[in-house]
């Protein structure tokens, strides 16, 4: 049975959707490029699409130095196909700890742009991650003054919290405090999922960003128990409730620049995903454009996505603009389910769905 795409049709559409339109080469300001192997088959999607990406550092073991990100940045350059017009953009694992003469080296860096923040336990490859954010004081005025942004995966790992509370109490309990405390540190709240998260990022000041998966703005928790047990649409943090969808879609299109595009494409090979203790991520990198098209267009707000694609994260992170540009034409079409065979084959977000619109090459 085929999981339907959830949309919101906007009841005063103003205009027809257009036959074709074009945007800035877009930027993927979150993405899972992973390492050896996988890397070689997941890069080419996203190096094809996006003229930059930043490539999370939850490898094992870790990239917890700018030494270690920088051969990880070599590795990522050596597996992309040659006529790339691609830049890997690096961030440091952060853990307990991280020494403050790191967090100085990577603001040093060209290629590191952020540190990234995973709450221990909260998600793939978290297991060196922080304890407890609120604890790391020196580090975190060492951000701040650095003027590096913190990458935030927000949800608790309190065991009593349930699975869909777990971004709002994070919100509540670590970052808001944590974002009062250090009034000149930058945060990207990442992937969030909320209308809780939305409306604080939207009241937030302008260092505070967030950015928005295409699953989040698509789908419901409804799609990881359509017809039965989908594993392939589980990714952390989980899909939540219609009203979360809704106010996502809302604050991507809005035109805010607080909210920009990352993918969070997380690639698992189908014998991880399809398990007794199944991996949590969707791999979107193939689609993903065309994902974000399908959620703007089905409000009407397709003159939005250039903004959210191309331009509010480039800003955010004061880097330029792209220069070159993407066409997509209004040409239904299915994504393949997957590539690759048999354990090993990469299940795609969407794959077998129709998309309305296609990016040309
Ligand atoms: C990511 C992964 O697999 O690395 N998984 C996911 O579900 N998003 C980790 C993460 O970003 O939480
Ligand atoms: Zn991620």
């Amino acid at each position: 049975m085929s999981s339907k795409i959830r949309t919101v049709e906007r009841n005063d559409a103003p205009h027809r959707p257009p036959d074709w339109f074009e945007i800035r080469r877009p930027d993927d300001w979150h993405l899972h490029l992973r390492d050896g192997a996988l890397l070689e088959r997941v890069v080419a999607a996203t190096a094809r699409r996006f003229g930059r990406a930043i490539a999370m550092p939850n490898l094992v073991p870790a990239v917890t130095t700018v030494e270690h990100a920088l051969a990880y940045r070599d590795r990522i350059l050596a597996a992309c196909p040659e006529d790339a017009d691609f830049e890997p953009l690096m961030t440091l694992y952060l853990t307990d700890e991280t020494p403050v003469s790191e967090i100085e080296a990577a603001a040093s860096s060209p290629h590191v742009v952020g540190v990234k923040v995973y709450p221990r336990g909260a998600t793939t490859h978290s297991s060196e991650g922080v304890s407890d954010l609120t604890t790391l004081g020196t580090v975190l005025e060492a951000l701040a003054s650095s003027g590096l942004p913190l990458l935030v995966h927000g949800e608790t790992t309190a065991p009593d919290c349930d699975l869909f509370d777990r971004e709002r109490v994070y919100l509540e309990e670590t970052l808001s405090k944590v974002i009062d405390r250090y009034p000149s540190l930058r945060v990207v709240f990442e992937h969030i999922t909320t209308r809780e998260a939305a409306e604080f990022v939207r009241a937030a000041p302008a260092r505070v960003a967030a950015t928005i998966t295409p699953q989040h703005l698509l789908l419901n928790r409804n799609a990881i128990f359509a017809g039965g047990l989908r594993p392939h649409h589980y990714c952390l943090p989980v899909l939540k409730r219609e009203r979360d969808r809704r106010a996502l879609l809302e604050a991507a299109t809005s035109g805010d620049p607080s909210f920009f595009l990352g993918t969070d494409s997380a690639p698992h090979t189908r014998a991880a995903k399809e398990s007794d203790c199944g991996c949590a991520g969707i791999y979107s990198a193939p689609v993903a454009l065309e994902a974000y098209a399908e959620a703007f267009a089905s409000v009407g707000a397709l003159d939005r996505l250039e903004g959210f694609a191309s331009h509010f994260g480039a800003d955010f992170y004061g880097l330029p603009r792209n220069t070159g540009r993407v066409r997509l034409v209004a040409q239904p079409w299915s994504p393949p389910q997957s590539v690759g065979d048999g354990d090993s084959a990469l299940r795609i977000f969407l794959g077998g769905e129709t998309l309305r619109y296609r990016a040309v090459d």
